[in-house]
C-alpha cells in the first residue's frame, strides 16, 4: 500500500488521545477522524488537534470509504458492538484490551475478520515494550533455567471503572506478558477478591494461573493501594528477574540467586541448603513508546496482509482467562479448569460468566 493508510478513532477518553498522538506521529498513517460521544472529550480533542474532523457519531466513519481501519478506545462493554460494525463495514480493526466482554463475542469478531479477510488486532500493549521483549530473550535463551513462578503485582488508587473490575482492568496486562513468557495457556485459574466500594466491582483480586509442570503465577490487582505499583519477579531455577515498571532506566534486574538441595546427605547435621548469591545486572533497553510500536505493527500487518503478534486469537485467550476468574470469584476462589477440544482450544469445563450484562451483574 503507497497511500497512508487512513485510520479513524472511536473513544477520546484517557488512553484515546494516547493512540491519536502515535498513530499521528507514524509516516505511513493519516488519522482522518476521531469521534466520542461526549462533546466535552471532543472539544479537548479538537483543543489538541484543531484540524482533525470530530464526530459524536460513528456510523459517519464506517460509510466513510476513504477510511481502511478503525482504532476502538471506548468502555470493554461496547467494543464487540463497534468492533462488529467496523469489520462488517469492511475496515480492518484495532480493539484495545480486552478484546470484549465475553469470548464467545471475540470468536465472532476472529471468524468475521477471517471471513473478510481483516486485520484485527487487540492493543496488548507491553508486549511490544522493550522490557518484555528483553525478558522474553533472556528467558528463551535459557538464562534464567526453567521459569519456576511469576508473581505481578499492579496496584495504585483508582480509576475505578464502573463496568468492570479490577482484574478486567489491570490484570489483561500481567496475563497478557506471562502468556506471552511462558508461551502456553493455563490448566486453571482461580480467583479470590473484594468488592469495597462499589457494590458487585471487585476492587481488590488475586488470581492464580496453574501451567503444566507445576509452574504457576500469582496476579494481585488493586484500585485500593497507596502506592502505585507495576512489578512482576520471574522466579527460575538458575536465575531471578525482578521487573518494575515504573523504574525509568533500570526497569528490569537480572539476580545470580539460587537455592539447591544437596543430592546425598547421610544425616540430618550435614543436610545443608546451598545458597548461591552472585552478581546481578541491569541490561540496557532501548527507550521507546511501546504505543507507537503497537500502532506501527497495526500498519505493518495492514500493509503486509500479515496476522499481528496480538491478533483476535491472543485476545480470545485473554479474554478466557478472564471469564475463568469471574466464575472463579463467584465460586468464591474455587479453580476453573480448562480443557483441549478437538480444535486445540482451550474450554473451560464449566459454563462461564457470559457478556457484559454478566460483567454487571458481578
Ligand atoms: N493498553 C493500555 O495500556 C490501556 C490503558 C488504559 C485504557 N485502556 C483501554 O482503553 C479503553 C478505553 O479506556 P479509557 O480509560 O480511555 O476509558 P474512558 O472512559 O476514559 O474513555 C472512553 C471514551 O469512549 C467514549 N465512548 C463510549 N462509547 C462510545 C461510542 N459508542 N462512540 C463514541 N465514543 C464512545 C466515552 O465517551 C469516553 O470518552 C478500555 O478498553 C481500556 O481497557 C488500555
Amino acid at each position: 500500500m503507497n497511500n497512508p493508510i487512513s485510520v479513524g478513532l472511536i473513544g477520546c477518553g484517557y488512553w484515546g488521545p494516547l493512540l491519536l498522538r502515535n498513530f499521528m506521529s507514524l509516516p505511513d498513517c493519516h488519522v482522518a477522524k476521531a469521534c466520542d460521544m461526549s462533546d466535552e472529550r471532543l472539544k479537548h480533542v479538537r483543543s489538541l488537534y484543531p484540524s482533525l474532523e470530530c464526530l459524536s457519531d460513528h456510523q459517519e466513519m464506517l460509510t466513510n470509504g476513504s477510511i481502511d481501519a478503525v482504532i476502538i478506545a471506548t468502555p470493554v462493554k461496547f467494543h464487540y458492538s463497534l468492533a462488529k460494525q467496523s469489520l462488517l463495514a469492511g475496515k480492518h480493526t484495532f480493539i484495545e484490551k480486552p478484546m470484549a466482554a465475553s469470548s464467545a463475542e471475540c470468536q465472532e469478531l476472529i471468524e468475521l475478520a477471517e471471513s473478510k479477510g481483516l486485520v484485527l488486532m487487540v492493543d496488548h500493549t507491553f508486549l511490544f515494550s522493550s522490557a518484555v521483549r528483553k525478558i522474553a530473550d533472556i528467558v528463551d535463551a535459557g538464562d534464567i533455567g526453567d521459569i519456576r513462578y511469576i508473581n505481578c503485582r499492579r496496584l495504585n488508587l483508582g480509576l475505578f471503572q464502573k463496568d468492570i473490575n479490577v482484574a478486567w482492568d489491570l490484570a489483561p496486562h500481567d496475563i497478557s506478558i506471562i502468556l506471552h513468557i511462558l508461551g502456553e495457556f493455563p490448566s486453571s485459574v482461580n480467583c479470590q477478591g473484594n468488592a469495597h466500594v462499589t457494590p458487585h466491582v471487585e476492587d481488590v483480586t488475586n488470581m492464580s494461573l496453574l501451567f503444566r509442570n507445576k509452574r504457576f503465577a500469582t496476579i494481585q490487582s488493586s484500585w485500593l493501594e497507596p502506592r502505585k505499583i507495576r512489578e512482576m519477579t520471574i522466579v527460575g531455577s538458575r536465575r531471578m528477574i525482578v521487573y518494575d515498571d515504573l523504574q525509568t532506566h533500570e526497569k528490569i534486574k537480572i539476580y545470580d540467586v539460587r537455592v539447591e538441595r544437596p543430592p546425598h546427605y547421610d544425616s540430618f547435621a550435614e543436610f545443608q541448603y546451598s545458597y548461591h548469591y552472585g552478581d546481578s545486572y541491569i541490561p540496557h533497553l532501548r527507550q521507546e513508546e511501546p504505543l507507537r510500536a503497537v500502532c506501527q505493527h497495526f500498519l505493518d500487518c495492514i500493509a503486509s496482509g500479515s496476522v499481528p503478534m496480538t491478533s483476535g486469537r491472543e485476545g480470545l485467550e485473554l479474554v478466557r482467562i478472564l471469564e475463568a476468574a469471574s466464575a472463579s470469584l463467584k465460586a468464591n476462589g474455587a479453580p476453573i479448569k480448562f480443557e483441549a477440544n478437538g480444535n486445540g482450544l482451550v474450554m473451560p469445563k464449566i459454563p462461564l460468566v457470559r457478556g457484559a450484562a454478566a460483567l454487571n451483574a458481578q
